[in-house]
């Protein structure tokens, strides 16, 4: 009997909403070292005061978050008022951001889209489409063209792209496997343990993201584990993608206090 279960399909497959579904429900456990709830708060004030030096008119604006996952800055920007559409190709994330948006009482609306298909998949126009969180790193070139061309379908004159991305600079030269300490969480069944394991291309320009979950019980640990290909674009090439849909004034915005934020890129859709 084939094991249907979203977690059987996408183990070892390069399936990114399969992927995502899988670990929507622990997604808050293994990206974030925090209490997930203060990065949602976080991300919301950061991506405020960015997009507040890049607009000209004043806030409260209007924000597609185009893959918005969980609904990690979606939420953050809607808890200071901006009105904000969130989509994500994952309908497991889009169905759980749902329910974390309606716990922390906040009024957007979710729906699955592809971001390379927005003037498709999505109404209306916003004066900022963020995409956040790594998100671009699961498209490969031509992809992320798509991506970077139908966002800006979606932009009033003036408006802002916004993305983050991991420091590719730095990680694609180091190319660590373990990029980060393992998560150790509590629950009544036993211990729950989740880490990465990164292996990269020889090039260093790509690498396949695998996710392994240790869980106990009466019998000890049981391990299950999702990987999915990753693109570590660099910020010059992603600025110059940007500037060849037609985006001007790209600009990095670099943050080296703590808690440590991913690089950020803005660009003006005149
Ligand atoms: C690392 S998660 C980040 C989610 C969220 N922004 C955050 O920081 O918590 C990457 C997200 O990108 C989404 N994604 C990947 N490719 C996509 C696409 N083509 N269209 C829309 N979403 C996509 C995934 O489903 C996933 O939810």
């Amino acid at each position: 009997v084939e094991d249907d279960t979203p977690q059987a399909r996408a183990v070892g497959s390069e399936d990114v909403s399969g992927f995502y579904d899988t670990v929507a429900d622990d997604y808050h456990l293994a990206v974030h070292q925090r209490d997930w709830s203060e990065v949602v708060e976080e991300q919301g004030e950061r991506l405020q005061a960015i997009l507040g030096t890049r607009l000209a008119k004043p806030p409260p604006w209007r924000v597609l978050d185009c893959s918005c996952g969980i609904g990690t800055q979606a939420i953050g920007l809607a808890l200071r008022d901006h009105h904000v559409v969130g989509t994500d190709l994952s309908p497991g994330a889009v169905e759980r951001a749902r329910r974390e948006a309606a716990l922390f009482g906040v009024a957007s609306t979710f729906a699955v889209a592809d971001m390379c298909r927005l003037h498709l998949e999505v109404e209306g126009k916003f004066d900022a489409v963020i995409s956040c969180g790594n998100s671009l790193a699961h498209l490969g070139g031509n992809e992320l063209a798509a991506a970077l061309e139908s966002i800006s379908s979606k932009l009033v004159p003036n408006g802002v792209a916004l993305v983050s991305i991991r420091d590719y600079d730095a990680l694609g030269e180091t190319r660590p496997r373990v990029p980060s300490l393992p998560q150790v969480h509590d629950s009544p069944a036993g211990r729950r343990v989740i880490f990465q394991i990164w292996d990269w291309e020889p090039d260093g320009r790509s690498y396949s993201m695998t996710w392994i979950f240790l869980r106990e019980d009466e019998g000890g640990f049981g391990a299950s584990h999702v990987t999915t290909r990753l693109h570590a674009h660099r910020r010059a090439e992603l600025a110059k993608a940007a500037e060849s849909v037609g985006f001007v004034a790209p600009e990095w915005h670099l943050a080296h206090e703590e808690p440590c934020f991913d690089p950020v890129l803005t660009a003006l859709w005149l």
